[in-house]
């Protein structure tokens, strides 16, 4: 498609664009949201600059391209429920857990949101990039033969696959757990799922939370996932995005997996909305 509003720029042969010659403190008119959302269609993930938006702003934003989620556990920006506030001191420190995985947000739930609208608000003065993986290239990718076997197949996605083991050995640790599992117990996603508005397929796994294959025997499923978590690890199938002050990124959370990169040493704070979509597979 071509763009009469706004300027899109693919920044990787994958997926990924920087979109310009757009004000996001300004109410979006039908043909510049029209725009936006293809240029989101086709590039996966976009790249705004110089975004001075207040939260209200963000949240308006995100509200054109659907109704907003409310985070089950992290934590809200005070008096913006639909904002999660990601914040750390370092990356060691960096709250959200092991985000330095290849995920999707969500996926260990039953309707993972279609999109996140992520606003850096302080960025360490080098390091803290996050990288985006096309996940319909990653099953494009794949040899014929394997797209037969993972065609059927349906993995578990567990939050709790986040924990590690010394949190679990200190007091009050497994009553965390087991409060996160009846929260937000494990749900089956397939393998390969169709993007609802494109109809591409896509491989659907997340190296942080997809725990195991449905129906496979144990040493099968660790085999399969570990060379699918490989795969979708090829450099050629990714973007990276360096973050400056007022920063947004957008991305479609269907078709994608990300991963923050952990190697900064000063603070980093950053606003996420999210957008909930239709429930696919
Ligand atoms: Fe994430």
């Amino acid at each position: 498609m071509s763009y009469s509003k706004i300027k899109v720029r693919p920044v990787a042969g994958s997926l990924g664009a920087i979109v310009e010659h757009v004000d996001l403190r300004e109410s979006l008119d039908d043909a510049t949201y029209a725009e936006i959302k293809q240029a989101l269609l086709e590039n996966m993930v976009i790249f705004f600059r110089d975004q001075k938006i207040s939260p209200d702003q963000q949240i308006t934003f995100g509200k054109r391209f659907g109704d907003l989620h409310i985070h089950p556990f992290i934590p809200a920006l005070e008096g913006h429920d639909e904002i999660i506030k990601l914040k750390a001191e370092t990356g060691e420190q960096e709250m959200l857990r092991l985000a330095n995985s290849w995920h999707e947000d969500l996926s260990y739930t039953n309707d993972p949101p279609l999109a996140a609208i992520l606003r850096a608000v302080r960025v360490p003065s080098r390091g803290g990039d996050t990288m985006w993986v096309n996940l319909c290239k990653a099953y494009d990718t794949l040899s014929e033969p394997m797209k037969e076997i993972v065609a059927g197949l349906s993995a578990w996605h567990d939050v709790t696959k986040t924990y590690r083991r010394q949190e679990l050995q200190r007091k009050g640790g497994p009553e965390q757990y087991w409060g996160t599992f009846t929260k937000t117990p494990p749900t089956l996603h397939p393998l390969v799922k169709t993007h609802p508005e494109t109809g591409r397929k896509l491989l659907y796994v997340s190296e942080l939370t997809t725990t195991h294959i449905e129906g496979l025997h144990e040493f099968e499923s660790n085999a399969l996932l570990d060379m699918l978590f490989r795969h979708i690890d090829w450099k050629e199938l990714h973007c990276r995005f360096y973050w400056e002050q007022d920063s947004i990124a957008m991305w479609d959370n269907r078709c994608t997996a990300h991963y923050a990169v952990r190697d900064y040493t000063e603070p980093r704070e950053m606003h996420r909305v999210t957008v909930l979509g239709e429930v696919f597979n």
